[in-house]
């Protein structure tokens, strides 16, 4: 297997933190800005990585687990928010190709232990009824598209597996589930957990728990490429800048104490890899008709 690790000119620049349990980085090209949530700090937050500014709104419902931009209508936004006794909490979500909610929900964690099977993945289409496309899943994260819009990728954490259905994006059934990748298996450390596709339709999957992004080819399985993360656990991650070249990290600082702060000082921050070679796609938007 040939795997490329970091090449020279990549560089990955810590450019906000520390933030809780980041996650959910979503690109806006309108305002070139960077918006992603702090879950339990009940933020949703947004970057402008011309000044290096982070403003946020502070969400009283609870914690929140996504956040995604509204078509045609700049100020709204779609967040995935839960009140504590619910038992289970939104995390990742994702908008697709025809305007199309998707996310998925996971048991509140302890510390860093998880309850098994309490999530289930969902979609949700202007008539903001949710249909819930896969369950059970113990950590619901990860979600991408192909390039040819007819395959979605999927990562239910604690398989430690990346996995593909095929994807009807009129109808927004899914079926055919098949596995991608396998972590353990490529004996890598750490979980599965957000991921984005680049132009050549390539994934790049965070590791939680793992200190890297890697890039893997979801039609071999290959592991392409590995991208190390001064940060243990690495959430999620998306493309944007003006060019969408820039890899934007999201990580956590949840649940580690001062001496595991100490021992991952960066834990918690948002990165920006740059030299990728790489570009991304622009994120939709989701479509709510009023
Ligand atoms: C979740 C965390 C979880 C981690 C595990 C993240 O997306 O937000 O709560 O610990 O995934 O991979
Ligand atoms: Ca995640």
């Amino acid at each position: 297997m040939a795997t490329k690790s970091d090449t020279k000119e990549v560089t990955v620049e810590p450019v906000a933190g520390r933030f809780g349990l980041g996650e959910g980085p979503h690109w806006d090209h309108h305002t070139q800005k960077l918006y992603f949530v702090d879950i339990f700090g009940q933020k949703i937050c947004r970057l402008d990585p011309a000044t290096g500014t982070v403003t946020y709104a502070f969400i009283e419902n609870g914690p929140v687990g996504n956040v995604v931009t509204v078509d045609d209508m700049p100020d709204k936004f779609v967040a995935g928010s839960d009140t504590d006794s619910s038992g289970t909490r939104w995390n990742d979500g994702k908008v697709d190709s025809t305007g199309r909610f998707w996310g998925g929900t996971m048991g509140i964690e302890a510390g860093s232990t998880f309850t098994l099977n309490k999530g289930s993945m969902y979609s949700i289409d202007s008539d903001l009824v949710p249909k819930q496309q896969i369950s059970p899943v113990s950590i619901s994260n990860g979600i991408a598209w192909n390039i040819e819009d007819n395959t979605l990728y999927y990562i239910d954490s604690l398989t430690y597996q990346v996995t593909a259905y095929d994807y009807d994006p009129n109808s927004g059934n899914i079926s055919n589930k098949r596995i991608i990748f396998d972590v353990k298996k490529n004996n890598l450390d750490g979980l599965p957990d957000g991921m984005t596709v680049d132009t050549e339709g390539n994934l790049w999957v965070a590791l939680y728990g793992g200190n890297q992004v890697i890039q893997i080819n979801p039609k071999t399985g290959e592991l392409l490429r590995s991208v190390k993360i001064p940060a243990k656990n690495v959430t999620s991650v998306a493309f944007g800048g003006p060019l969408l070249n820039t890899l934007y990290v999201t990580t956590s600082s949840y649940g580690l104490d001062a001496d595991q702060l100490k021992a991952d000082p960066k834990a918690g921050y948002i990165f920006a890899v740059h030299g990728l070679g790489v570009r991304g796609l622009l994120a939709n938007s989701f479509k709510l008709n009023v």
